[in-house]
C-alpha cells in the first residue's frame, strides 16, 4: 500500500494513511470461523454469505475500537468493491469507490493470489499480475497500471531464467534500471542440481533474465525463505 501510494505520488500523510489502512484492512476475518476461512474446498452459499461480511465486521470493530481514521475505515468497509458494482458490502461502482478503497483491493487480492492457503497453492508474482490483469472490471485501471510498475517488471519473489541457464529469485529492484533487479542464484537447470545461493545484482552482472520460469516445473519446492525478510 505505501509503495503503491508512492507510486501515485500521494503525500506522505496519505502514504502513512494507506499504509494503516492496509494493516487493518482485514480485521473483521477475526470475525469468521476458523473452520470458514481455512475451509480447504469450496465455500457453500451460507458459508460464502458469512464471509462477505467481514468487511462490515471489521468496520465495526474498529469504530468500536476508536478508530476513526476515515481512510482506514473507508479500506476496511470497502476493499472488496469492483469497478463495475459486482463487488460487496454495497455494490459501489468505480466513481464510488475512493481511490484508497481501490488501492486495497489491488493490494489485497495481489497477496491473497500470491500467499499459499489451505484450499490454493500460491500464483507466482508475475502470473498473478498477468492473471488480475486479465480480469475485467474488477481493479481500477489507472491505479492497477500503478501497481505493477511499483512492484517493477520482475516483482520481488519473481522466479526468473537466467543466461547462464541458472534459475533465481528477484529479491530486490533497481529502481533505475526495472530489467535488471537484484536476484538470488539458487538451481542450475544444466546439471538440474540446487548450487550455493549467490547473490547477483543484474545492473552490474554479466548474467542476465531471459524469461520468467516456473519453479515448481522443475520440481523445486518452497523457496520463500530465499526472498522473504530481505
Ligand atoms: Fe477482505
Amino acid at each position: 500500500m505505501t509503495a503503491l501510494a508512492r507510486e501515485l505520488k500521494l503525500t506522505d500523510a496519505e502514504v502513512k494513511q494507506a499504509g494503516l489502512a492496509g494493516l487493518m484492512h482485514d480485521m473483521g476475518k477475526a470475525g469468521i470461523p476458523l473452520e470458514i476461512l481455512n475451509k480447504p474446498g469450496s465455500l457453500s452459499d451460507n458459508e460464502f454469505h458469512v464471509v462477505r461480511e467481514h468487511p462490515k465486521l471489521g468496520y465495526d470493530m474498529l469504530l468500536k475500537a476508536n478508530i476513526s481514521d476515515p481512510v482506514t475505515l473507508d479500506v476496511c468497509l470497502h476493499h472488496h468493491e469492483k469497478i463495475d458494482g459486482s463487488g460487496y458490502p454495497e455494490k459501489l461502482s468505480s466513481d464510488q469507490i475512493s481511490l484508497f478503497a481501490k488501492m486495497g483491493g489491488i493490494c489485497d487480492v495481489y497477496d491473497a493470489v500470491t500467499s499459499t492457503r489451505a484450499y490454493k497453492p500460491a500464483w507466482e508474482p508475475g502470473i498473478a499480475l498477468k492473471r488480475m490483469a486479465s480480469w475485467s472490471g474488477h481493479f481500477d485501471p489507472v491505479v492497477f497500471k500503478a501497481f505493477v510498475k511499483s512492484l517493477g517488471i520482475y516483482p520481488i519473489g519473481t522466479v526468473v531464467m537466467l543466461k547462464s541457464g541458472r534459475l533465481a529469485v528477484v529479491v530486490r529492484q533497481n529502481p533505475d534500471s526495472l530489467l535488471k533487479p537484484v536476484v538470488k542464484a539458487f538451481f542450475s537447470t544444466k546439471s538440474k542440481i540446487h548450487i550455493p545461493v549467490i547473490e547477483l545484482d543484474l545492473s552490474k552482472n554479466m548474467d542476465e533474465i531471459v524469461g520468467n520460469e516456473s519453479a515448481t516445473a522443475w520440481g523445486i519446492g518452497n523457496i520463500d525463505h530465499l526472498w522473504a525478510n530481505h
